[in-house]
């Protein structure tokens, strides 16, 4: 059910629910270790896992008590510690941070408040309220950085303090490619109540016949790329691309090790073989692209990725999600820390879009080969920080969420951008291809 169609009352109810589920989220991600290891940095692509924790809090307090409640604030004095923009991650470490002990009484105290806000909300009126959208900004925040902690964790050394079942099995998929017919389709959103401004509006997009692959490319695909001098080979890359492989000696993704003739891989700890059915992941834009070259296919743009995982043909509308309108279930997506894991390829049949292309949502965020900028009609709502400042930055898109992504923090519609350069966040890709003029005949 999509967010404006609940009562006022049932929505109070969701959004109680989603603040709650986040928080727990985050106090796993920050009870798993000691009060060493939160305030370590273990990457300087990260920040402390402490910074994240009491920045949560800070967010928290200046949307939903100071701006929503109209309350005092309760730390105004922390403000400039916790903004982003004011702080490099590299720089974090240095500051005067809240340490463990304050940080978790610092969230809990705007929780509290946040929770009498929200009772005297009329989740109308004012845009920032209609719908609960502060309150879903403020969750989706929440949950980013929940996805970030995760990341930190996976850049951690040490035994594995992270812990969650295998995801389900694989299965082979009927088809490796799928045509998406060429015309008009929908892109974004004007409707979807907690769509972030960088999602809106809805308007048409036209897409030439393209072939999409069907799943995501795997270890075992990727891995015969690295066998085939992949890295070696300059023909494969772009020129940018190339510099950066050499300059950061790339020779494999990310927490993948050596060993012998083969390869095994470092995940939250666990030294392992490789899956070879399971979608690749810590690689960047780069290496995607190379790959995609050298397999004689390229990445998709980001319109005919959604234009995949939205589009219905029997109908010309665009689904919220590939498999309809209905919130992400366990059995639709690998999304939310359920597992640790991407799944197999073919875990998900019931996630599969109306053309049948499957884990298009969950398993690994995808690069697709597109710069970020905004919609026609684009508005920057509720602050220009939030999306307008990257426009036209050297980002590429992502799409899709990951294993690590919430279901309240990812849609069909959702944009994700970072430097293409970056390995730690949890990304893989497809591939796609032009369609022949006899394959349309
Ligand atoms: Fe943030």
């Amino acid at each position: 059910m999509s967010i404006a169609e609940r009562g006022t009352e049932a929505l109070r109810e969701h959004v109680a629910t989603q603040l709650r589920r986040a928080r727990e989220r985050s106090v796993v991600l920050t009870d798993a270790v000691d009060d060493d290891d939160l305030v370590r940095q273990h990457s300087k692509l990260m920040s402390p896992l402490v910074w994240d924790l009491a920045h949560i809090g800070n967010q928290e307090e200046l949307w939903l008590v100071r701006d929503v409640g109209g309350r005092e604030p309760v730390r105004e004095d922390i403000d400039n510690l916790y903004d982003a923009f004011q702080h490099p991650r590299a720089d974090r470490p240095a500051l005067p941070l809240l340490d463990p002990a304050q940080a978790r009484g610092y969230v809990r105290e705007v929780r509290d408040k946040v929770f009498d806000v929200l009772e005297g909300s009329r989740l109308e009126g004012r845009r920032l309220e209609t719908d609960g959208f502060a309150f879903g900004m403020i969750v989706q925040h929440e949950q980013q950085h929940d996805e970030t902690m995760l990341a930190t964790h996976q850049l951690r050394r040490g035994a594995p303090v992270l812990h969650a079942p295998a995801p389900p099995a694989g299965r082979p998929l009927p088809v490796a490619e799928v045509l998406v017919p060429e015309g008009p389709f929908a892109m974004g959103t004007s409707i979807e109540a907690w769509a972030l401004d960088n999602e809106r509006p809805a308007h048409d997009v036209h897409v030439d016949a393209f072939f999409i692959d069907t799943a995501p490319v795997t270890n075992a695909a990727y891995e015969a790329f690295i066998a085939a001098g992949g890295y070696d080979d300059p023909r494969w890359w772009s020129e940018v691309g190339w510099a950066y492989r050499v300059k950061a000696d790339l020779t494999a993704p990310r927490f993948w090790v050596r060993d012998g003739a083969g390869w095994l891989r470092d995940r939250f700890g666990h030294v392992e073989p490789i899956p070879p059915d399971e979608p690749v992941v810590h690689v960047c834009f780069h290496e995607a692209l190379a790959y995609a070259t050298w397999a004689g296919r390229r990445l998709p743009t980001e319109a005919e990725w959604e234009k995949a995982a939205r589009f219905d043909p029997a109908t010309g509308r665009s689904r919220r999600f590939p498999w309809g309108d209905e919130d992400p279930g366990p059995e639709h997506a690998n999304l939310g820390q359920r597992h640790l894991s991407p799944a197999p390829v073919g875990a998900y049949p019931a996630g599969a879009s109306p053309l049948g292309v499957h884990q298009l949502v969950g398993d690994v965020w995808e690069w697709l080969d597109s710069d970020f900028h905004g919609y026609p009609g684009f508005e920057a709502f509720p602050y220009r920080e939030y999306s307008e400042v990257f426009f036209g930055g050297d980002y590429k898109m992502l799409r899709g969420g990951s294993f690590g992504t919430d279901p309240a923090a990812v849609r069909a519609t959702f944009r994700n951008w970072d430097h293409p350069i970056r390995r730690q966040i949890f990304a893989g890709f497809r591939c796609a291809r032009d369609a022949r003029a006899e394959e349309l005949a």
